[in-house]
C-alpha cells in the first residue's frame, strides 16, 4: 500500500496538471479567438489599409495585441509587426499575389497566448506575362523623376501603359504625361521636388497600367533617397597655377554642397587614366608636364551621408589644356627621320667603302705571310717577328713536321738545307 501510494501519488498529481493544462488550453482557445472581418481598401494606388474587427470575449485581464505579416507569391517579407492599432498600412506589388495574415496575441498573468492566424489575399489582376518589366526610376538631380520599363511578353504591341505616382502629401496620385518610346522601351519623366528644408523624403509609389482590365498592372514603392542622381557637372575653370593645373567645375544647384564628392579623371597624352576622389568642386593637379597636353572629366557622386544612392552622374564633358606638340609636324617627323637615317647611312656606307680602299690598304694575309716567312725566313727575319711569336706553335709543329721528314728522306741533311731545296 505504502509502495502503491508512493507510486500512485505523483500520477494522480501527473494527470491533475494534465487535465489543468487540458484546461488552461480549452480556456485560452475560448478567451483568444481571431481577429474577425479581416478586409482591404486601397487608400492610394499602391497602398493597402488591412482592417479587422477585435475578437470577442477577451478576459480584461488580457492585454490584446496583434501579430501581422505580409507573403508574396507565398514567400515571407519578414515584415511582422505586433501592433495594437485594428489596421495595418502597407504597399502593395499588384503583379503577385499578396498575403496579409493578421493573429491576436494575448499576454495575461506571465504566459503569452495567441490565436490562429485568419488570411486574405490580393490576388494579381489581369493575364499573366502582361505586367510592365524591368521598372527602374531614378530621381535627377532632385528634380524629375525619370522612370523607363519594357512591355511585358505576353502584353500586346500596341499596349499603352500609363504611369501613375504618388507619395505622402500630394492629395491625389498623379498621371505622367511626358511619354517616349525607343526601342520597344517606355519612358517617362515627371518633375519631384521637395521644399530645401524637406528633412526626410517621403517614399514614391510608382503605378503602371493599362485602361483595359487585361494588362496586370504593377506597383513599387522606394524611397526617393536611393534613386538620386546628381547633374553631370561642367568643367569652368581650367588653369595653370605655379607648376600645376587648377580646375573647377559647376556644382548640382539642388544637391546640398555637401552631400556630393566628385571624381576627377585626367590623362596626359598617351599615360593612362588617373582617377582622384573631391571633397570640393575643385581640384588642383600639382607638378605637371608643362609641354604636354592635359585632358579632365568630372563627375559627381552621391554621399552615403545623405543619400543611400549608387547612381554617380555620367561624366562631364571633356576638357583640356596645354598642347600636344603639333601632330602634323610629328608626322613629318616620323617620316623622315627614318628617311634621313636610310638615306645616309647608304651614302656613308658607300663613302666607307671608298675611304677602306683609301685608309686601310688591304690587311696581308696571315698565311700568305707565314707561307712568306717560311718561304724566306732569312730574308727577312724582323718583319715576321710577330708573326713569328703568334704562330710559334704552328711553326713548332711544322718544324717537328719538316725534321721528321729529314729524318726519312736524309737523315744527314740540315734544316736549311732541305728548306732551300
Ligand atoms: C471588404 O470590404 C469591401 C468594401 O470595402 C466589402 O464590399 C467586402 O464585402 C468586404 N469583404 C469582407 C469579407 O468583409
Ligand atoms: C484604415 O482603416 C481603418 C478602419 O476603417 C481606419 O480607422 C484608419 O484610419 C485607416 N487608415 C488610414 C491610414 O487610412
Ligand atoms: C461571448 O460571451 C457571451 C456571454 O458570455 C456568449 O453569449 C457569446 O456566445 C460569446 N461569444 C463568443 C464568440 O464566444
Ligand atoms: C510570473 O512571473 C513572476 C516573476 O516573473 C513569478 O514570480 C510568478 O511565479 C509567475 N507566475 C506564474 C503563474 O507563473
Ligand atoms: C504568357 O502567356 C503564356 C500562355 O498563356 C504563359 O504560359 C506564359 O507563362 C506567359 N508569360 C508570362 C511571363 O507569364
Ligand atoms: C493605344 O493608343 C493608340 C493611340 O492612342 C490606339 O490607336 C491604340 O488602339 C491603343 N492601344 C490599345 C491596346 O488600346
Ligand atoms: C520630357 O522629358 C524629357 C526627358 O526625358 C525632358 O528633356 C523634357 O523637358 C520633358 N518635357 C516636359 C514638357 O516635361
Amino acid at each position: 500500500m505504502e509502495r502503491g501510494g508512493s507510486f500512485g501519488a505523483p500520477l494522480r498529481c501527473r494527470l491533475l496538471l494534465l487535465a489543468a493544462c487540458w484546461v488552461v488550453a480549452a480556456a485560452g482557445e475560448n478567451i483568444l479567438p481571431p481577429p474577425s472581418n479581416l478586409n482591404y481598401s486601397f487608400i492610394q494606388i499602391c497602398t493597402l489599409n488591412w482592417t479587422w474587427n477585435p475578437p470577442e470575449n477577451i478576459s480584461s485581464s488580457c492585454d490584446l495585441k496583434y501579430s501581422s505579416d505580409i507573403l508574396i507569391d507565398e514567400v515571407s517579407q519578414h515584415k511582422n509587426e505586433w501592433r495594437k492599432s485594428l489596421f495595418r498600412i502597407t504597399d502593395t506589388v499588384l503583379n503577385k499575389e499578396m498575403r496579409f495574415k493578421v493573429r491576436s496575441e494575448c499576454k495575461s498573468s506571465n504566459a503569452t497566448d495567441h490565436s490562429r492566424w485568419v488570411e486574405t489575399s490580393v490576388p494579381p489582376k489581369g493575364i499573366p506575362g502582361t505586367a510592365a518589366v524591368g521598372l527602374s526610376c531614378v530621381w535627377h538631380n532632385l528634380e524629375y523623376m525619370l522612370c523607363k520599363w519594357r512591355p511585358g511578353e505576353n502584353a500586346s504591341s500596341d499596349t499603352n501603359y500609363t504611369l501613375y505616382y504618388w507619395f505622402d502629401g500630394l492629395e491625389r496620385h498623379k498621371e505622367c504625361r511626358n511619354y517616349s518610346v525607343s526601342q520597344g522601351s517606355f519612358e517617362c519623366a515627371f518633375n519631384l521636388t521637395f521644399p530645401q528644408a524637406a528633412s526626410g523624403y517621403p517614399p514614391i509609389s510608382v503605378l503602371i497600367r493599362d485602361d483595359s482590365e487585361k494588362i496586370m498592372p504593377v506597383c513599387v514603392t522606394e524611397n526617393p533617397t536611393t534613386l538620386v542622381k546628381p547633374a553631370t557637372p561642367k568643367i569652368v575653370k581650367l588653369s595653370y597655377v605655379n607648376n600645376g593645373i587648377y580646375l573647377q567645375w559647376s556644382e548640382s544647384g539642388t544637391i546640398p554642397a555637401n552631400c556630393l564628392s566628385y571624381e576627377v579623371k585626367y590623362h596626359n597624352g598617351d599615360l593612362t587614366t588617373q582617377t582622384i576622389q573631391v571633397e570640393f568642386n575643385s581640384a588642383s593637379i600639382p607638378n605637371v608636364d608643362p609641354n604636354s597636353k592635359y585632358t579632365f572629366q568630372v563627375r559627381a557622386q552621391p554621399k552615403v551621408d545623405c543619400y543611400s544612392s549608387k547612381f554617380c552622374s555620367e561624366w562631364s564633358e571633356e576638357k583640356s589644356i596645354g598642347e600636344n606638340p603639333n601632330p602634323a609636324f610629328n608626322l613629318l617627323l616620323i617620316i623622315t627621320i627614318p628617311l634621313i637615317v636610310t638615306v645616309s647611312t647608304i651614302i656613308l656606307l658607300v663613302y666607307l667603302k671608298r675611304l677602306k680602299i683609301l685608309l686601310l690598304p688591304p690587311i696581308p694575309d696571315p698565311r700568305e705571310i707565314l707561307k712568306r716567312m717560311f718561304g724566306e725566313q732569312n730574308e727577312d727575319p724582323q718583319s715576321c717577328a710577330k708573326e713569328d711569336y703568334m704562330n710559334g706553335y704552328d711553326k713548332l709543329i711544322k718544324e717537328e713536321e719538316i725534321h721528321s721528314l729529314i729524318l726519312i728522306e736524309t737523315p744527314e741533311s740540315s734544316n736549311s738545307e732541305k728548306e732551300h731545296r
